[in-house]
């Protein structure tokens, strides 16, 4: 395959005029997984939109080159490859600037976010992720459809990645449905395809379904962002921090920025007067900080921004908005179980980088073809329990399970998360979250949400951060559009979600700006 290097429409706009120079109708802070698709609905209506990205390219075709030498004449980057995942959990590479040195537990700080360096399972949100996680009427399943469906149409979803349409590695695959399957268990599973029935999560078992396309990474980075940056109304700023919002009042006038790495940009960057809007899709932990800074937040948070380095350049306390942002945060707690003495294929994955078996690298680069074309270690298939207590809570446990090797020995590895049904978040999660600090990576399933939780209505709602309009309480043109305005954790791995809330976002918001 020919090496072909896209070059984008946005680094040769970028050359002309600095977009410290010029005002933008819609600012969005932070290029992930809800920030690219909600960046391209919004330039669609002709309006001006900046992306802000903290971090540099990842994939190849925005310009990215990390990459093994086997890549080295590709357009493709370690991003792109999707065997190339397991290195973030490794340190055999050289991981920084990849994972945020700011939070605390994994979180992507490149262009792509989550969506750049995650194991790309791929599902539809179900009924229930809206219906039952505490959503304001307006974003309840029946109000989710056409987002739906217009997520679905950019993101198409297979549960085959290799282009030759064989899965590879499969024995864990195979050995856990048969047993949960076998139609002499009293309860079997029912085997499914998980985005053919959103409708069902109790007692069903799915092969992973990914959002990888032609063999490569795919996701937002290989479809919103495309059509986003064919628009000369948008543009892509990269190696750019946003410190803070800048407002009078309740009003946002524009973003601070400075430089994470070289090209980054340094000084403010303006709102159109009147019209124009900033949104904060920076992720859970990330858009929280920069509100803080913008002097939004609990007062005992706000105090100690002010006794930071950062103080100097906070609000007057008089012009203090007090809402509970990070309160309501949430993951799924999970556990691992590993069982071994199954045949099981295994697979050197961690000599991929640097002694990668010459067939398999043949296979991927000329056909896209073979296990690199799969996440690795071998994901097995997903599945579903709805488990009613007795405390008349129904739970739901979402089972994740793949293969690896442990001391020289396949092991199946079943991870348990309980993804509805949990009783403490937010602050009441310390002590869990010291405990996942100090185990990692058990614990977490890194599928944070709720930190700027969503409220039918400000004025009713004193536990809101932002309203059903996606607008930050007490401020007339601020909107946060990224996982923290999801209140619950959902019933599968949540970025489908994500992405399907940044449609419903971008229809809310155009409609309040026609
Ligand atoms: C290792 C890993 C594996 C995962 N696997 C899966 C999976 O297989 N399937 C799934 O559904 N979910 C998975 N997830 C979760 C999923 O990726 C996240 O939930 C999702 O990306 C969150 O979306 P977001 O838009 O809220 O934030 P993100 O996607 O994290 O995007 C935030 C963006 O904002 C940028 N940013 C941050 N601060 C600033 C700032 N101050 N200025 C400018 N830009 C800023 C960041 O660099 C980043 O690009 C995984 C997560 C991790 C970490
Ligand atoms: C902004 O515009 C002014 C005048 O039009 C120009 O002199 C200056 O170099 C520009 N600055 C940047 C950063 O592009
Ligand atoms: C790499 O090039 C191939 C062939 O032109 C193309 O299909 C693919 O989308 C490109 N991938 C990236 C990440 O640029
Ligand atoms: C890398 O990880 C291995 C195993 O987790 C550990 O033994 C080793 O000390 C680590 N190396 C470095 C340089 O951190
Ligand atoms: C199903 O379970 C029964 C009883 O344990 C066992 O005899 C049979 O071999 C199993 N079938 C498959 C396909 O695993
Ligand atoms: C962004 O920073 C990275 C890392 O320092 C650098 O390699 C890259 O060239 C920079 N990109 C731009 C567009 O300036
Ligand atoms: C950014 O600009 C400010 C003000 O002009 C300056 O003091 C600061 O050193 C600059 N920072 C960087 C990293 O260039
Ligand atoms: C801020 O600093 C003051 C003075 O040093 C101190 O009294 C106060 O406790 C600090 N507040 C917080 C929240 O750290
Ligand atoms: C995978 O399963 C098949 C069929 O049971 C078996 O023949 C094969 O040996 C297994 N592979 C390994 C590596 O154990
Ligand atoms: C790629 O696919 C073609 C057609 O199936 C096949 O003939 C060829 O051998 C494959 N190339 C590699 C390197 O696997």
């Amino acid at each position: 395959m020919k090496p072909q290097l896209l070059l984008p429409a946005l680094l040769t706009a970028s050359a002309s005029a600095s977009p410290l120079n010029q005002t933008w109708d819609y600012i969005i802070v932070g290029g992930g997984a809800s920030g690219i698709p909600l960046a391209d609905r919004l330039s669609e209506s002709g309006k001006s939109v900046l992306l802000i990205e903290r971090g540099f390219a990842s994939s190849g075709r925005w310009g990215g080159t990390w990459k093994p030498s086997w890549l080295q004449d590709t357009n493709l980057t370690r991003f792109d490859v999707p065997a190339l995942y397991q290195f973030i959990w490794t340190n055999l590479t050289d991981n920084s600037g990849i994972i945020c040195p700011d939070v605390s537990t994994p979180a992507s700080c490149v262009l792509g976010g989550g969506t750049a360096i995650n194991a790309g399972q791929f599902y539809l949100p179900t009924p229930m992720d809206w219906d039952l996680t505490d959503m304001p009427p307006a974003w309840h399943s029946q109000h989710m459809r056409s987002a739906t469906a217009r997520a679905l149409s950019r993101l198409p979803w297979t549960d085959t990645p290799s282009m030759d349409g064989e899965s590879y590695l499969t024995n864990g695959s195979r050995i856990t449905i048969s047993l949960l399957t076998n139609s002499s268990l009293p309860h079997a599973y029912k085997l499914i395809r998980a985005n053919d029935h959103p409708e069902t999560r109790d007692h069903v078992l799915s092969l992973a379904e990914y959002f990888f396309q032609s063999g490569e990474r795919g996701g937002p980075m290989a479809t919103y962002l495309v059509s986003a940056s064919k628009r000369r109304n948008f543009h892509l700023q990269l190696n750019t921090t946003v410190a803070r919002v800048l407002r009078t009042g309740d009003h946002a006038n524009g973003v601070q920025v400075g430089p994470t790495y070289p090209g980054g940009l340094n000084g403010t960057i303006k709102l159109t007067p009147k019209m124009g809007r900033v949104i904060l899709s920076a992720g859970v932990f990330n858009t929280a900080k920069i509100l803080f800074r913008s002097a939004i937040g609990p007062r005992e948070q706000l105090h100690i921004v002010q006794n930071s380095t950062d103080g100097p350049l906070m609000l007057d306390e008089k012009h203090w908005i007090e809402r509970p942002v990070g309160r309501n945060l949430d993951d799924a707690p999970s556990v691992y179980l590993a069982v071994s003495g199954f045949a099981l294929d295994t697979y050197d994955w961690e000599s991929l980088w640097d002694k990668p078996p010459a067939a398999d690298v043949q296979r991927y680069l000329h056909n896209r073809s073979g296990p690199l074309a799969e996440i690795q270690p071998s994901l097995g298939p997903v599945f579903w329990d709805e488990i009613r207590g007795e405390d008349s809570r129904t739970r739901v446990v979402q089972w994740t399970t793949n293969s690896g090797v442990l001391n020289g020995q396949g092991i199946l590895a079943f991870a348990a998360n309980l993804n509805r049904g949990h009783t403490s978040r937010g602050t009441g999660l310390e002590d869990y979250l010291r405990a996942a600090i100090a185990t990692q990576p058990l614990l977490t399933s890194n599928h944070w949400v709720g930190s700027t939780r969503m409220g039918a209505s400000c004025e009713e709602e004193g536990d809101a951060v932002v309203d059903a309009g996606t607008r930050v309480c007490g401020m007339a043109n601020l909107h946060v559009v990224d996982a923290g305005i999801v209140n619950g954790v959902s019933t599968a791995n949540p970025q489908g979600v994500f992405i399907t809330a940044a449609e419903r976002a971008a229809a809310i918001i155009l409609e309040m700006d026609e």
